[in-house]
């Protein structure tokens, strides 16, 4: 089953239809929420809220493995994860969506994998292309079928936040090779690698980095440009579920 994860903006799907809500707790303890499962456009599908439903938890708090593994238990056999980032190259204005096929790690602490149990098989999982390439295809077809404003391909840069980043950071991160910024993507990303579901990120551009523009990131100005960005992801994902 198809599911989504809904990060900032995107803590409910309003066209989904809510059939049940799986309270699921993991060996890893509570996701953000329970594991909703419901219809859109007449398609079952999962959705969890990233941060909780209420937005309670900050990225750093996200207990990301147990939201993984409750989707796997939930029956999720590929995740299309939605979230806010900002923009570092031209690749990325504000407003658009980008389907980012590669990553670079700058978070640090958090629990990044479910190999953690010196019983556990020695495993390293292969990341080279940290998305799914089938579900990546599936979703630029839709996205070219918009007229949405959207780039294909992309490096996001994933940062610990929860504060923004400094001018010398997004720069920095330019150089690496970074073209988006956001602070949920890892490890969520890998953990799905890793509990071998196909996953891929659409991310909405609500802002740009730290530094790329004349004016102070203000969290006015993000809310305005996610209001219409995500009304936008829902109704992408709705058509996407049902292709
Ligand atoms: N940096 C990191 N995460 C973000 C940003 C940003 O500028 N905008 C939205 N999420």
């Amino acid at each position: 089953m198809l599911a989504f994860i809904g990060g900032t903006g995107l803590t409910r799907m309003d066209n989904l239809r809510i059939v049940d809500k799986h309270a699921i707790t993991t060996r890893f303890g509570e996701p953000s929420a329970p594991v909703v499962e419901g219809e859109l456009d007449g398609q079952r599908v999962l959705f969890l809220a990233r941060h909780g439903d209420p937005h309670v938890l900050l990225p750093h708090q996200v207990n990301y493995r147990a939201n993984m593994v409750a989707l796997k238990e939930a029956g999720a056999t590929a995740i299309v994860a939605a979230n806010a980032v900002g923009g570092i190259t031209t690749l990325a204005p504000t407003g658009a969506l980008v389907l980012p096929d590669q990553i670079i790690d700058y978070t640090w602490g958090r629990e990044s994998t479910l190999f953690d149990d010196p019983a556990d098989p020695l495993v390293h999982v292969d990341f080279s292309w940290p998305f799914d390439t089938a579900l990546r295809d599936a979703l630029k077809a839709r996205l070219a079928a918009s007229d949405l404003k959207w780039s294909d391909g992309g490096c996001y840069g994933a940062t610990q936040g929860p504060r923004l980043e400094t001018a010398a950071e997004i720069a920095r991160m330019e150089r690496d090779g970074c073209d988006i910024v956001g602070m949920t993507g890892m490890p969520e990303a890998v953990l799905a690698r890793e509990l071998g579901i196909p996953y891929a990120m659409l991310s909405l551009v609500v802002n740009p980095g730290a530094g790329k523009s004349t004016h102070e990131i203000t969290m006015e100005e993000i809310e305005a440009v996610i209001h219409d960005g995500m009304a936008n992801v829902c109704q992408l994902l709705a058509e996407f579920a049902s292709d």
